[in-house]
């Protein structure tokens, strides 16, 4: 018998004055995982994380961690232990109190609660600080020691909400490889709460992506970038050219589509969907996955140069293309840089990089 997800939630809502803040939100969550809340502010990623942990009630559905249903379970049943965005210690503390605070509270004895936190100490790097005062620490020190007070107390889910936020660029960078680290070698799953993609992409095994309370889309990273289900999760992770069309044919696996500035593509139909001709579509492209020409090419379309801005390694070109109402983007590498004073090149969107998404 296959054992049961750690976390499932299964039809989750939420409302606050009648305003749905978490709707009918389902996935599940297996031992030792990486999952990560990406969503645009207020689309209800606290609330959802503040569900999980037990610090407010669904107004409808279910929560099961290992298997069991925990709905109205306080959080101190659950086996989930949390780390807030502000991470909040205990300034009158040394770091070893701060770490040791849970265990007092649950009556662990005093020699298991020493081994504990040299254990923990150990863990965030932090060994022989335990006498240090939080205000002693740097930005990134004290977050470690916030997720250290968390996984002292082994919990089996550890919920985390923007832990980095707080942090300047590069120290987030930093501990994002720390934090990652940390949680292969506890093993414990870890629910993580980021409105950065750049963030959630590195990090996560899965990402739910949010919007308006609603979870969209689960993938791992790569799935969400290359096969995003609809155009708010395509437009959410990285960036993207989107084009309006209609379906006019069919052709085996392909459709094909008329785009008004670029004319007749054969798109591939990405699963099963059935794209009936007459069906209105957003086609939709990667930057990186635009190719560009000096001299026409099968399928291209002449583009005039709008804009190139180098950044660093890559250049961002935008062009324009038939009535230039909506503009293409284009990545190039360093190396294929464009001649100067070159103003118009040809645009041609290899139809095996076109995903199409169903308005
Ligand atoms: N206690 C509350 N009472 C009323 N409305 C609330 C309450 N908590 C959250 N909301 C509303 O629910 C929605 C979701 O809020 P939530 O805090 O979950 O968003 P979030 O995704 O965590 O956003 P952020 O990235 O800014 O932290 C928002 O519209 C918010 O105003
Ligand atoms: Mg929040």
């Amino acid at each position: 018998m296959s054992s049961p997800p750690l976390l499932e939630i299964r039809n989750l809502t939420k409302r606050f004055k009648d305003r749905p803040a978490v709707e009918n939100a389902g996935f599940t969550i297996a031992r030792g995982e990486f999952f990560s809340l990406l969503g645009p502010s207020g689309c209800g990623k606290t609330t959802l994380l503040r569900l999980v942990g037990g610090f407010i009630p669904p107004d409808d559905g279910t929560i099961f961690i290992d298997g069991e249903d925990v709905t109205t379970r306080p959080p101190e049943k659950r086996l989930v232990n949390t780390v807030f965005q502000s991470y909040a210690i205990f300034p009158h503390l040394d770091v070893a109190g701060n770490i040791a605070y849970g265990l007092r509270s649950e009556g662990v004895a005093a020699a298991e609660r020493e081994r504990r936190v040299t254990e923990a100490l150990h863990l965030i790097s932090l060994s022989g600080y335990g006498r240090r005062r939080p205000h002693e620490l740097s930005g990134g020190e004290r977050q470690r020691v916030a997720l250290a007070r968390a996984l002292v107390k082994r919990p089996k889910l550890l919920l985390l909400d923007e832990p980095l936020g707080a942090l300047d660029k590069h120290l987030r960078e930093s501990m994002q490889i720390e934090l990652r680290q940390i949680q292969r070698e506890v093993g414990i799953s870890f629910l993580f709460v980021t409105h950065d993609q750049e963030e959630a992409l590195a990090m996560s095994d899965r990402i739910a992506v949010m919007q308006h309370g609603r979870v969209l889309q689960v993938a791992d990273p790569k799935t969400l970038y290359d096969a995003p289900n609809s155009r708010a999760v395509a437009s959410f992770i990285g960036t993207m050219n989107f084009f309006h069309g209609r379906v006019i044919g069919s052709d085996g696996a392909a459709v094909v589509v008329d785009l008004p500035d670029f004319g007749r593509l054969p798109v591939p139909k990405n699963g099963g969907d059935n794209f009936a001709p007459g069906t209105m579509v957003t086609v939709a492209i990667r930057p990186e996955k635009v190719t560009l020409s000096p001299v026409p090419a099968p399928g291209s379309v002449e583009g005039r140069i709008a804009s190139i801005t180098y950044l660093g390694d890559r250049s961002q070109i935008k062009l324009a293309v038939g009535t230039g109402k909506i503009p293409v983007t284009a990545i190039l590498p360093q190396e294929q840089s464009i001649q100067p004073g070159a103003d118009a090149l040809y645009v041609s969107m290899p139809a095996v990089s076109i995903l199409l998404l169903r308005d």
